[in-house]
């Protein structure tokens, strides 16, 4: 990717007069970017930066949103004043139709308030009986699909599969046994209606609300299936508790619902809405790209499959070998890095502010680009390589705080971040155990930007049994 001129809106704003606005990409008269934005966000958003630099405004429909992508910009907008840059808008009022006021779409005292009666929760300490749930769960699913490979199965559409398993995985450790395999097919029907209908409405909030926007009807019933599923699994382990820790159990520690207390009751609904939404795209993204990488870097697989090899020895993956696979560890973050699942992160300056020199006015959208971001040469050499040393040693990377930031920043930082690498470290640990694997094709993978970063058309894994 061409370099674009680098911190060019600031340097503009700090040499010449303190407070200037950045450059304006216009688009279409009365519509501005709108069109592009829906047909391709992210060529869009690259597009801008390569021809503006790092800071610049951009006219969507009647507002004027801001694009920021320096590591400088990050730190200020997520870590150090992320009390101005909330996530109260419409935006995120509009994902709450499916996860409710969890901690994902919350911001201020609420937010805050429920982060901290979970936080305690999924600190690595208490995520023993999680990671077997876990362990156990990815073993199952993997000798299932090796026993077929054996069988005379050749190859997996690679992303359509990840995220089966991924989604059953977490849905198991959300609720253990106490889902049926009916419910579980039901819940990932309705996961993807509901995800299909959040991917529109990231940009059409933009749009004047009396505005229909297609897919409401169905978006409405897969919100009941899910709420009748979960409603009726909070029930019943309210009524006969689990010894193990999964993750219902780490909630309802962080909430306990006397008998009688809706306001719990909807609280747990929402976090565990909140969880299935949250360990869906990004671990299955993670896993499907860091696959993608390996093929297309069989020299590096080697020393990925040489580690697992000494640390593994064949057994099955625990909490203390999984957490042993530094390499592998370094191929996922380098994976996060190139295809970071949430490309774009969205928040809404709630007083005027002055951000590295920029004016930034009240109610003003601001966009970061971690995709765009992850590529700012100044602080990641060879940008487009993929290099998991880069994440190795004492200097390991990121040289700035706000260069790397697949799992957000600041505040509203993942709580699912320790167990979603773990997550990872213990998938790829037990697949390159099992499988040889190749992709079909050495063409170029195309990228289609939804909420999430994912690849075009379908990627077909070979797999020859081990
Ligand atoms: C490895 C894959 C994962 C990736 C790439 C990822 C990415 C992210 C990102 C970027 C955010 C911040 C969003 C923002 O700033 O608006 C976030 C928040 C969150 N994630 Fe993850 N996540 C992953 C795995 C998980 C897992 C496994 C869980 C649950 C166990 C989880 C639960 C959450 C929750 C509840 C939040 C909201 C936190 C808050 O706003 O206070 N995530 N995740």
């Amino acid at each position: 990717m061409p370099e674009p001129s680098t911190h060019q809106a600031a340097d503009q704003t700090s040499s010449r007069l303190h407070l200037s606005q950045p450059p304006l990409a216009a688009g279409l008269p009365l519509v501005g970017l709108i069109p592009q934005l829906f047909a391709d966000p992210l060529r869009t958003l690259t597009e801008a930066w390569r021809q503006h630099g790092d800071a610049v405004r951009l006219r969507i429909g009647p507002s004027e949103c801001y694009l920021f992508t320096h590591p400088d910009h990050v730190q200020e907008i997520l870590v150090d004043k992320a009390q101005i840059y909330t996530k109260e808008s419409s935006l995120w009022q509009a994902a709450q139709a499916l996860v409710g006021k969890g901690i994902g779409t919350t911001d201020g005292e609420f937010w805050r308030k429920n982060r901290r009666a979970m936080q305690p929760q999924f600190h690595r300490s208490r995520l023993d009986d999680l990671s077997t749930i876990v362990a156990n769960s990815i073993r199952e699913l993997l000798d299932a699909l090796h026993a077929e490979v054996a069988q005379g199965r050749r190859s997996i559409l690679l992303f359509k599969e990840m995220r089966r398993m991924v989604s059953q995985v977490f849905l198991r450790a959300m609720f253990g046994s106490a889902i049926s395999p009916r419910e579980l097919d039901d819940l990932l029907v309705a996961l993807k209606d509901s995800f299909e209908r959040v991917d529109k409405l990231l940009w059409t909030s933009f749009l004047p609300p009396w505005l229909p926007v297609p897919g409401q009807r169905r978006f409405r019933d897969a919100v009941q299936v899910i709420d009748s599923i979960v409603y009726r699994i909070i029930r019943e382990r309210l009524a006969q508790p689990a010894e193990n820790d999964d993750l219902l159990n780490l909630l309802l520690k962080s909430f306990p619902i006397q008998s009688g207390d809706q306001n719990a009751l909807t609280q747990v609904r929402d976090e565990i809405a909140t969880m299935i939404v949250g360990t869906q795209d990004g671990p299955s993204l993670m896993l499907g790209w860091s696959l993608t990488l390996l093929c297309q870097h069989p020299d590096l697989q080697q020393i990925a499959r040489a580690e697992v090899g000494a640390q593994l020895h064949g057994r099955a993956v625990t909490y203390e070998s999984a957490s042993a696979l530094v390499y592998t560890r370094a191929v996922l973050e380098e994976a996060l890095r190139l295809y970071v699942p949430l490309w774009l992160t969205v928040r809404l300056a709630v007083t005027d502010d002055v951000m590295c020199g920029i004016r930034v006015p009240r109610g003003s959208f601001v966009f970061l680009c971690p995709y765009l971001t992850h590529r700012h040469s100044q602080f990641w050499p060879n940008p487009e390589d993929f290099d998991p040393s880069r994440f190795l040693g004492k200097d390991a990377a990121p040289s700035h705080r706000g260069a790397y930031l697949p799992f957000g920043l600041g505040p509203h930082l993942c709580i699912g971040k320790h167990i979603g690498l773990l997550f990872g470290q213990m998938f790829l640990g037990e697949f390159m155990q099992r499988f040889r694997f190749r992709l079909e094709s050495h063409a170029p993978i195309e990228l289609k930007a939804m909420v999430s970063l994912q690849p075009k058309q379908d990627v077909t894994l070979h797999l020859e049994a081990m």
